[in-house]
């Protein structure tokens, strides 16, 4: 596993000079992240696609902090980033997952992440603990709402309690995107979202890679977001496989 930003994609990395100065800004702070390229700017395009509507973003999964860092630097002033994590490795896993173990992950230090983010001038708050145990205190806001919500948190019943806690907060037109849904390593992502979205009007589709997303509400997410890239992006996408999603592979056991 490598938790330095990729530098691979350099044709993205061309394409999309604002990215690369985030990224740099983001490496200087002290950030690091397990995401490529193309998926941070994803997270660019949906917080540009949801900038007009209602409510904060928030991140299940931060670990080193740095997609949150992106996310944040994308940010408007007057929203805020809620990061939930328990910088201390991943919970008790359950049946429905299939490779990560309870402790992984906690190779990371909240302190550097909270400073790394502080250097970045926006509003972030740290809500560090299980999901279980930090959101009932988010729950009692009455007002909170998201426009956008970056799920990156790899466990069945993790991505189920950030689920049921953030769809019931968001308007229509908002946007999640699912890291791992497509992985081959978090098989319970993937069932966690099918059943949670099974009943509902919304449709999950491929980014980039393992990454998915969905529009609340209805409509395509993968339109959506392909329509906030930069030009560059966006011919890049039409002429070759940068933005395939990987099919989705599941592994037994
Ligand atoms: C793949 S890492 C996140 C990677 C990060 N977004 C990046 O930019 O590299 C997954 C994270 O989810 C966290 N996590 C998973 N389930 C959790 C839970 N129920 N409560 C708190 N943290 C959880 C783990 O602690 C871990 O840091």
């Amino acid at each position: 596993m490598s938790f330095r930003f990729l530098n691979k994609d350099s044709l993205t990395h061309i394409l999309f000079p604002k990215l690369r100065s985030k990224l740099h800004k983001s490496i200087d702070a002290g950030l690091e992240t397990l995401l490529d390229y193309r998926r941070l700017a994803m997270l660019c395009s949906a917080i540009r696609a949801t900038r007009d509507i209602k409510g904060d973003a928030i991140e299940f999964g931060t670990f080193r902090g740095g997609s949150a860092g992106v996310i944040l630097q994308n940010l408007s002033k007057e929203k805020f980033l809620h990061i939930c994590d328990s910088f201390a490795g991943m919970p008790e896993v359950a049946s429905q997952d299939n490779y990560h173990q309870k402790g992984d992950f906690a190779e990371t230090d909240e302190e550097r992440v909270f400073r790394g983010l502080s250097n970045l001038g926006k509003n972030f708050r740290m809500h560090v603990g299980f999901f279980e145990e930090t959101l009932p205190l988010l729950a009692s806001d009455a007002n909170q709402r998201y426009s956008f919500v970056h799920v990156d948190a790899d466990l069945y019943e993790s991505i189920l309690t950030a689920l049921n806690h953030c769809v019931p907060r968001m308007d229509d037109g908002s946007v999640i995107i699912f890291d791992d849904y497509g992985s081959p390593t978090c098989i319970g992502a993937k069932m966690a979202v099918d059943e949670f979205f099974s009943e509902r009007p919304e449709t999950v589709v491929g980014l980039t890679g393992p990454q998915y997303a969905t529009v609340i509400g209805g409509g395509n997410a993968r339109e959506l977001l392909f329509s906030h890239l930069p030009l560059g992006f966006r011919i890049s996408a039409l002429s070759n496989s940068l933005f395939r999603p990987d099919s989705v592979v599941e592994i037994d056991g």
